[in-house]
């Protein structure tokens, strides 16, 4: 390939990979905290919406939205480690640089832990689906969970908040001054909303574990 063609290459897979991590997957991860807050109801409603499916077929589908883009983005995103410094465009922006990738180390760690424990051991090692006592339990008595679950999801967090105000300007949407200092205002909004409904699930399982 030409070095031209390799540059429209790596324009559009950026562009890709920004993209598949707002939709489906930033989406998703709202959805997947929004369904996890259903611990406050108690064991059955949290299966019901955490992991039980009505159709495999269905089920499929969403696995693939899910991790076909994490797949991409991880890819994509350690690429980017490897060649990209923090830019010129002053304090605040090279501490968001900055955070950004330190997000993405601890996002990358806390899902790889996440999906292992609560995705793949339970169902294809122990051969049924994560188990609500069995977790609320741990959350409740096991405190590396508990801080790998507070740490990782405010990781998270950030890393979705900070990634969408990123994209918009990648993408376009967010040039000038001042639909700049309105993105990251909707950046912060959307750091508390999303800590708040992850911290909030987890508070909802390290309660219901106590009596477990
Ligand atoms: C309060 C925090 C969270 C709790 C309590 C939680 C709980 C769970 C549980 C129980 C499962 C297994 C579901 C199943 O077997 O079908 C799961 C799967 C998964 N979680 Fe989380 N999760 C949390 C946060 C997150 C975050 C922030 C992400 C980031 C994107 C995430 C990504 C995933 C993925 C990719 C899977 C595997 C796909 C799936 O099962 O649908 N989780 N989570």
């Amino acid at each position: 390939v030409t070095s031209s063609e390799s540059s429209t290459f790596s324009f559009w897979w950026a562009r890709l990979a920004s993209f598949v991590a707002i939709l489906p997957l930033g989406v998703w991860t709202v959805i997947h905290l929004a369904n996890n807050l259903h611990a406050f109801a108690g064991a059955e409603d949290w299966s019901k919406h955490v992991t039980q499916s009505a159709s495999p077929v269905g089920q499929g589908i969403v696995l693939t939205l899910v991790f076909l883009p994490l797949a991409m983005h991880t890819v994509w995103g350690l690429q980017r480690m490897r060649s990209a410094r923090p830019n010129g465009y002053g304090t605040f922006g090279n501490l968001k640089y900055i955070l950004q990738r330190l997000t993405a180390v601890g996002v990358l760690l806390f899902l790889g832990a996440h999906i292992y424990k609560a995705f793949i051991e339970p169902r294809f090692l122990e051969g049924q689906p994560e188990n609500f006592a069995d977790f609320a339990h741990t959350m409740n008595h096991h405190v590396p969970t508990l801080v790998v679950y507070l740490l990782g999801t405010l990781g998270v967090a950030y890393h979705l908040a900070n990634g969408v105000s990123s994209f918009a300007w990648t993408w376009g949407l967010s040039a000038g001054r001042k639909s700049q200092a309105r993105m990251d205002g909707l950046a912060v909004v959307l750091f508390l909303v999303l800590l708040t409904m992850a911290w909030g699930a987890v508070y909802a399982l390290y309660q219901a574990g106590a009596s477990l």
